[in-house]
């Protein structure tokens, strides 16, 4: 099996360039952040406020996330429920972040995201994928870009969807969202010393696209 990792901030570019590389390659791409926002959103449906670690660590065993396959499209599933189109909103996403801080949370993640990479070939992005989820990787690329063009495309990405955007609140979301990633104890974003960092401030998607799979074709 190849198990490619890609790690990085929020609004690098992660999830897009990982599904183009995985349609080219014939990969499974696997979306490591929709399976934490999954489980905010089962918190949220609860009434649980994500900060309260307690009362999200007493919560956790009920809730079912499961992976499946769908024409090669990741369906993230919550107790029976497909919920890949309820979990893009920012509530969503600022829960996902808040709870992804707990240990025990990481635990019943990582389980999971090992067995799908142990059957397949794999491109998994997240934010642990390199140092945590999968150390023995083939490839490992942390995708990178400025705060300021990350909230550039976030703010048009929202114009386009028609929702009301303001560029300097999410720019303040995106640095409060990278700060909790990188200093929380337990798995945080970080760059390995083996990956490979790209910047795609000024890079095309096809870019990036391109210069992945070249690297990918030399190790694979
Ligand atoms: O990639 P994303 O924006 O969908 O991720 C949502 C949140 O989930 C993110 O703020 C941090 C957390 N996350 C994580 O801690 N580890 C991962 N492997 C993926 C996501």
């Amino acid at each position: 099996m190849i198990n490619i990792a890609i790690d990085g901030p929020a609004g690098a570019g992660k999830s897009t360039i990982a599904k183009k590389i995985a349609a080219d390659l014939g990969y499974i791409y696997v979306d490591t952040g929709a399976m934490f926002r999954a489980l905010g959103l089962y918190m949220l449906r609860k009434g649980i406020d994500p900060s309260d670690g307690e009362a999200v660590k007493d919560n956790l065993s009920g809730a079912d996330i499961d992976i499946r396959f769908v024409d090669g499209v990741q369906c993230v599933i919550l107790d029976q429920e497909n919920v890949n189109g309820l979990i893009r909103t920012e509530e969503v996403s600022d829960a996902a972040s808040k709870i992804a801080v707990l240990p025990e949370v990481r635990k019943k993640m990582l389980i999971l995201q090992r067995n799908i990479a142990a059957g397949h070939d794999v491109i998994m992005d997240g934010r642990d994928i390199g140092s945590a989820v999968l150390p023995d990787a083939d490839l490992k690329i942390y995708l990178t870009a400025s705060v300021e063009v990350r909230a550039m495309r976030r703010y048009k990405e929202n114009l386009d969807k028609g929702i009301k955007a303001d560029l300097e609140e999410i720019k303040a979301d995106i640095r409060e969202r990278d700060e909790r990633d990188m200093t929380r104890s337990e798995a945080p974003l970080v760059k390995v010393p083996d990956a490979k960092e790209v910047d795609t401030s000024d890079m095309s998607i096809d870019e990036v696209v391109s210069y992945i799979e070249d690297m990918i074709r030399s190790i694979a």
